[in-house]
């Protein structure tokens, strides 16, 4: 497989916490690799240092053979590299197609608002946009609540909506945090779908998680991080058949909970 992203020896330090340590993985094109491990474990962080939302401390990142290690997100979302924020979801009371076309204008033309409102130019880029946005609409099974007022939604709706939000900019990697944290075992199970039918369309996935149940049925190959560490990596069935995994998730009352 080809590798897309390669990560070596990451690390960051927030004064005298270590919340990343000499952190090494690759992930391939359209692979998915889950990101798990306990409350603290420094799965945020890492994903915030490898989508530029922080800077490491040490350590570099490879993304499509081009270093792109303390690279700002901004710069990183227009190479196709981008994570999902859960606040870039929603306007409330706009329709959740006015949500998606404001998440696309941002992410496809910083400065939109500021350059060329009102041009020739500017009225091409928003017929082209609204084209990309009604299609994702349609892609992510949005069509029919494309005019309903976003915050009216089922929280499970609105997740798909920052799905589609981020799907705009067009990243060849997507990073999500928690993508199901807060839904019913129903809605993650929609969640999963989309996430499998973003892979399908050749988009490479990092998802972070701590319900192993919604991992194990996504994911390629899991990471799983400890106290900022790497305890294990492999194909879900192998880490999860880890006696260390199994001690960091038992030792603090986390299995019972998460893996059924
Ligand atoms: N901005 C920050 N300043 C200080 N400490 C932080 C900051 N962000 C995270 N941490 C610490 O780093 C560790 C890892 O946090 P985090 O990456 O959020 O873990 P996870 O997402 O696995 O729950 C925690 O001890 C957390 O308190
Ligand atoms: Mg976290």
């Amino acid at each position: 497989m080809t590798r897309l992203l390669q990560v070596s020896a990451l690390t960051r330090r927030f004064g005298g916490l270590t919340a990343v340590q000499d952190l090494t993985f690759d992930v391939g094109e359209r692979e998915i690799l889950g990101i798990i491990g306990p409350n603290g474990a420094g799965k945020t962080t890492a994903i915030n240092l490898v989508s530029g939302v922080i800077q490491p401390s040490g350590g570099k990142v490879v993304f499509g053979g081009q270093t792109i290690t303390g690279l700002p997100a901004y710069r990183l979302a227009r190479k196709g590299l981008v994570r999902t924020f859960q606040s870039t979801t929603v306007y409330g009371e706009r329709s959740v197609r006015e949500n998606a076309l404001r998440g696309a204008y941002l992410s496809l033309y910083p400065g939109f608002f500021n350059t060329v409102f009102n041009s020739a130019k500017a009225r091409k880029m928003r017929a082209r946009t609204e084209d990309i946005v009604d299609e994702l609409l349609a892609w992510l099974s949005l069509t029919s609540v494309a005019h309903a007022a976003a915050g009216s939604l089922p929280y499970g709706y609105q997740k798909t909506l920052g799905l589609a939000i981020t799907l705009a900019s067009r990243p060849r990697l997507v990073m999500l945090d928690e993508p199901v944290a807060g839904l019913s075992a129903e809605e993650a199970d929609h969640i999963r779908d989309t996430i499998l039918k973003i892979r399908s369309r050749g988009i490479t996935v990092i998802v972070v998680d701590h319900n192993m149940r919604f991992i194990k049925g996504l994911c390629d190959r899991v990471l799983v991080m400890n106290q900022g560490h790497e305890l294990a990596m492999g194909s879900p069935a192998e880490v999860l058949a880890n006696p260390k995994v199994i001690e960091a998730y038992l030792g603090r009352g986390h299995a019972a909970a998460h893996t059924n």
